[in-house]
């Protein structure tokens, strides 16, 4: 009596812990599963697989990365045991060496996701994905930097959304970074953050990365156009071509900086440092050999200040 019962509870227990198991397991895409697992060593979990309903009863045989497994997986509709991080391609054939019907690609992510690896963090505050825009008008950029041991790594599925309306991304051929385009109204004030999401996969480890910001916190203006001298001692610029118009409203604000000959624009070592909102400058200063740098940032947002653009001054010769 004791017996049946124990073996009855253990049934009941065994079924309730591989169905709570099953809850892992997430179909990311066409033909990917992702099984989420603790960060704990030693994990083992079936996943169950079917080659298709089209293929209900045929002799299908299973490969694994393309090697036939020991002992041989056979049948439409399998289970595989898939210890840690050990995933992989799963492809079923018509017969044991027949012809290719479909595939199942198994990729393990551990659960939290806070231990990742594939990506280089470029700091803290930006985390792993960087994001541009040169403007308002809904188009950006995102990069990111895959670390020297998992170069190998694939993206498999960029989500860009806001307030859950898709926005459409394109990958760039190496797989280092996307353009999309936000095609909501522009103009309008952003209630809702962007989100990002990158599922990227080296061999069957999958981490997915999240960015979320608004668009006026990543905009900034490419390099100022057109720095130039005129009349003696007297900069001139234009806002860069790729900037907003009407300038009144997406004003920039400027900041000029005077360092000696050879310093570099970024040198903490400067003779003036200005800020101004208009596109000249008058340099007062005594030095006749000195660089004079100007770098632009959205006035009303203080974004992220555009790169420098330069002249040197050594005397008479100015070269911008
Ligand atoms: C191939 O497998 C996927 C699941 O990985 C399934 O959704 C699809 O229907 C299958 N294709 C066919 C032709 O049965
Ligand atoms: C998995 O195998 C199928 C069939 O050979 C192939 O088309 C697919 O690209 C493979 N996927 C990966 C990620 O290797
Ligand atoms: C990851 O999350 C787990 C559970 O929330 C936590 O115990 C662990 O310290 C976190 N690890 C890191 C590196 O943040």
């Amino acid at each position: 009596m004791s017996t049946l019962f124990l073996t009855v509870l253990c049934a009941v227990l065994c079924c309730a812990y591989s169905d709570s198991h099953e809850e892992n397991i997430e179909t990311l895409m066409d033909n990917v599963l992702v099984l989420k697992v603790p960060y704990d060593l030693g994990s083992q979990q079936y996943v169950p697989l079917t080659c298709g309903e089209a293929y209900q009863n045929q002799p299908v045989f299973w490969k694994k990365d393309g090697m036939e497994l020991n002992p041989p997986l056979q049948g439409n509709q399998v289970r595989v045991l898939v210890e840690e991080m050990r995933g992989g391609n799963f492809t079923c054939h018509l017969g044991p060496d027949g012809e290719y019907l479909n595939h199942t690609l198994i990729l393990v992510q551990l659960d939290p996701d806070n231990r990742t690896v594939i990506l280089e963090e470029r700091s803290t505050e930006e985390g792993h994905i960087h994001c541009s825009a040169p403007n308002y008008k809904g188009a950006f950029d995102c990069t990111w930097t895959r670390s020297q041991s998992r170069s190998n790594a694939v993206v498999l599925l960029v989500k860009a959304e806001r307030n859950l309306e898709k926005i459409a991304c394109e990958l760039n051929a190496d797989g280092s970074g996307v353009h999309c385009e936000d095609i909501s109204c522009p103009y309008k004030e952003e209630q809702y953050r962007i989100s990002l999401t990158i599922y990227i996969h080296s061999y069957s480890r999958l981490e997915a990365y999240t960015k979320a910001f608004y668009l006026s916190e990543i905009v900034r203006p490419a390099k100022l156009s057109k720095l130039q001298i005129s009349e003696g001692t007297v900069f001139t610029w234009n806002y860069p071509d790729s900037w907003e118009t009407p300038g009144s409203f997406f004003g920039l604000e400027f900041q000029v900086k005077i360092v000696s000959l050879h310093n570099s624009c970024n040198s903490r070592d400067h003779i003036q440092n200005d800020i101004t909102e208009k596109t000249s400058y008058e340099v007062t200063i005594k030095p006749k050999r000195y660089v004079f740098c100007v770098q632009a940032r959205d006035k009303y947002t203080k974004g992220p200040w555009s790169p420098w653009s330069h002249c040197t001054v050594d005397k008479k010769q100015v070269t911008c």
